[in-house]
């Protein structure tokens, strides 16, 4: 039996050594020379081979999605490609559907240009800009979320977004990183203020990015952003809106909420706010005085953990609780959520079981 397990953990180090000695080759010897990329059949690029897709049409100035900087962990940066790729790789089988792998569909942070390719992609990613911005605000809105305001520095005519979409800010390489890493946040401002974004950072743990942001930046530091990106954003529509949303997953809400109150909209709307306990609440002022302003607006803030003996007077309890006990069965509703995946998954199902029409829901999971 020891005999077999010594085989067994020979076996898997000479395979992480190969595996190890053929990355280092790919990336320090290996010379691909100049590669074409062919765009949506028309538009040619020009790059230096060996680099993975994503990041060599970002250095053309074509920007996809990302919210995990490339790492293959968000599966935002989906391409087509059609000619070129290679095999669909094992680090992109879990994020790739069996129609989504017949029909191309790849990770761009995953398929390295090695050859010619061919790819398509949505005309409206050739819309999203490179942004210079300057860290005008930093504030601790709970122990361990933080307002963050940008603003731009370039181009001038600023930002156009809608609201409830996110931008990528770039950190540069700080002692827990060896090259400059992106991220995606959401933007909470409202779109009708160009100059400006705000955003809200959670501090994840061992999170390079977060950790930057929360420890080493400072006012006055100037950043690299782009955007927008994303198609969760306000639906126009008569039907009453529910709004769930946990932790950062708050960031786009307000952005929506700022707008329709900027715009003065008056659909019914209902926000349910979950936090573990009343320290992680934010942005309580600006909600309560938001309900006075718009009157079909509700605010619902809810907390997960908090003590038979507090002094809490609001819920108690999830954010799915909260849609089992108030939202009425097959209601006419637009939904939007934001959180955790599996926040946003327990609501899908209590709201499919509910029978509320999966067309009118929009989701953005905050990993
Ligand atoms: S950039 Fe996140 S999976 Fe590719």
């Amino acid at each position: 039996m020891t005999q077999f397990i010594v085989s067994i953990l020979i076996i898997s180090g000479i395979g992480a050594v190969l595996a190890l000695l053929l990355e280092f080759a790919d990336r320090f010897i290996a010379d691909y020379g100049e590669c074409q990329i062919m765009i949506n059949r028309e538009k040619e690029l020009k790059v230096q081979g060996g680099s993975p897709l994503l990041f060599s049409l970002q250095d053309e100035g074509i920007f996809i999605p990302s919210a995990c900087g490339g790492k293959g962990t968000c599966a935002y940066c989906k391409v087509k490609v059609l000619e070129g790729g290679g095999p669909v790789l094992p680090t992109e089988t879990p994020y790739l559907s069996a129609d989504e792998q017949e029909d191309n569909v790849r990770l761009s942070c995953q398929v390295k240009v090695r050859n010619d390719l061919a790819i398509e992609i949505p005309e409206d990613l050739f819309l999203i800009k490179e942004f210079k911005v300057r860290v005008e605000r930093l504030e601790d809105l709970t122990p361990y979320i933080k307002g963050i305001t940008l603003a731009i520095v370039e181009p001038e005519e600023g930002i156009t977004f809608k609201p409830g979409q996110y931008i990528q800010l770039e950190i540069p390489k700080y002692k827990l990183s060896s090259a400059p890493e992106f991220r995606a946040f959401s933007m909470a401002s409202f779109p009708e203020e160009h100059q400006k974004i705000e955003l809200y950072v959670g501090l994840v743990e061992k999170g390079i990015v977060s950790t930057y942001i929360h420890n080493y930046l400072k006012k006055r530091d100037e950043l690299v952003m782009r955007g927008p990106f994303g198609d969760f954003y306000y639906q126009e529509s008569d039907r009453g809106i529910l709004m769930i949303a946990t932790g950062t997953g708050l960031a786009p809400i307000m952005s929506i909420l700022r707008h329709m109150h900027r715009e003065q909209i008056q659909q019914k709307i209902t926000l349910f706010f979950g936090t573990r306990s009343e320290d992680d609440m934010y942005c309580v002022e600006e909600l309560k005085s938001l309900e006075k302003e718009l009157p079909r607006f509700t605010y619902v803030p809810t907390l997960s953990r908090v003590s038979d003996d507090s002094p809490w007077q609001g819920e108690r309890g999830r954010v799915t609780d909260l849609i089992e006990e108030h939202i009425p069965e097959a209601a006419d509703l637009d939904v939007y959520i934001c959180g955790s995946p599996e926040m946003v998954d327990s609501c899908l199902e209590v709201l499919e079981k509910k029978g509320i029409s999966e067309d009118n829901i929009y989701f953005d999971k905050f990993s």
